[in-house]
């Protein structure tokens, strides 16, 4: 019988077509989702969730104090970072008051919200996990998540969240001066008009590390400079990333700053306006957004390899040009070391 088999191949040949496309599909839509980090291509991440977890330098609280309620918290968009998560959940737990955490998993395998509450270092119950499976995976992902974390905490019956930080794995706020960062958004908070808070970045570089180190916070102490000749032009430190009033918030505009509510703006730590995803001149005397770009050679390489070649050239160009570019010394997040 011959038509039969004709046919046996024709459906096998409409399967395989159909195949072909929606995976060309799904790695397109991968790819546009990335042409949203105006700057940091270079951020998706990770580790396989078989590697095995290097010792853990986070042991015990060093009988700090945790916040007090979830006044502050972070918007956390996040893929296979698991050997990432914990040190930034205990930094911004402990050092800086942030009392919960929206996890926005992006299909990791297994889910993060597997992590046990030894793994994470900080109470379960700080930590909300929401899991987006690979086929719910659309254009503009971080949009996607961070319009989720708006619409839960403002509808949330058990979090009671005023400020909420839109921040990547590899960033970390500081508060290097005499206030605490709750001290800070707590004066922001009592003038009506302010719907934002909007922190420079700190860009740190490699430091010549060729492998993972136990901890960011210690390892990494070489940034860029800051160019004040030039008041910021040639460097990244003029991003900005957000901490949002939740109540006031609308949505994003870019991945560093949000749009808000009529009446209401993003400030900068002096109180001036900031307008889009740059602050100029660069001032970080009372907040800062640590940002850990690159890592190790290792690290990135990885992170490469994983993405299509099209990202790789991406990729590597921003390696380039932090860099290429001039570099300072950063210490001042040692004082969290080993905490
Ligand atoms: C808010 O939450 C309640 C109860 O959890 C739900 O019934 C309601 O539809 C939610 N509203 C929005 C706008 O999501
Ligand atoms: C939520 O927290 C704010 C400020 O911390 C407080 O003023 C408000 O009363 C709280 N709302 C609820 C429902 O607990
Ligand atoms: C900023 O840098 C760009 C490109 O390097 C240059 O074209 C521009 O003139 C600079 N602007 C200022 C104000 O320095």
């Amino acid at each position: 019988m011959r038509s039969p088999a004709i046919f046996q191949r024709l459906v096998i040949f409409a399967f395989v077509g159909t195949l072909l496309v929606a995976l060309t599909v799904y790695q397109r839509d991968r790819l546009a989702a990335g042409v949203g980090n105006v700057v940091d291509t270079v951020k998706t991440t990770a580790a396989t969730a078989k590697e095995n977890l290097p010792a853990m330098p986070f042991t015990d609280n060093g009988g700090k104090t945790p916040p007090k309620d979830k006044y502050i918290s972070v918007c956390l968009a996040v893929k296979d970072q698991r050997l990432d998560l914990p040190e930034f959940l205990r930094h911004h737990y402990y050092n800086m008051g942030v009392g919960h955490f929206f996890i926005m998993d992006d299909g990791t395998n297994p889910p993060l919200s597997e992590m046990t509450e030894e793994e994470l270092t900080i109470p379960r119950d700080a930590v909300e996990f929401h899991y987006f499976r690979p086929d719910e995976h659309v254009r503009w992902m971080q949009y996607t998540m961070y319009n989720t974390c708006n619409k839960i905490a403002k509808n949330h019956t058990s979090v009671n969240t005023t400020w909420m930080a839109f921040i990547d794995a590899d960033e970390f706020i500081d508060a290097p001066g005499e206030q605490t960062l709750r001290e800070i958004l707590e004066d922001f908070d009592r003038i009506e008009a302010i719907g934002g808070v909007a922190p420079n970045w700190r860009v740190h570089t490699s430091g010549g590390h060729l492998t993972r180190q136990p901890s960011v916070i210690s390892a990494y102490t070489e940034c860029i400079y800051d160019d004040p000749a030039h008041n910021g032009n040639g460097t990244n430190n003029r991003h900005i990333k957000s901490i949002v009033k939740i109540k006031h918030m609308i949505q994003p505009r870019d991945p560093h700053s949000f749009i808000l509510t009529p009446g209401h703006i993003t400030v900068g730590e002096n109180g001036d306006k900031v307008d889009s995803f740059l602050r100029a001149p660069i001032t970080r005397d009372k907040l800062a957004i640590h940002h850990y770009a690159l890592k190790s050679k290792g690290e990135f390489e990885e992170k490469m390899n994983r993405g299509s070649g099209m990202s790789n050239h991406k990729g590597w160009d921003a390696w380039n040009l932090y860099e290429d570019m001039p570099h300072e010394q950063c210490q001042e997040m040692l004082r969290w070391a080993n905490t």
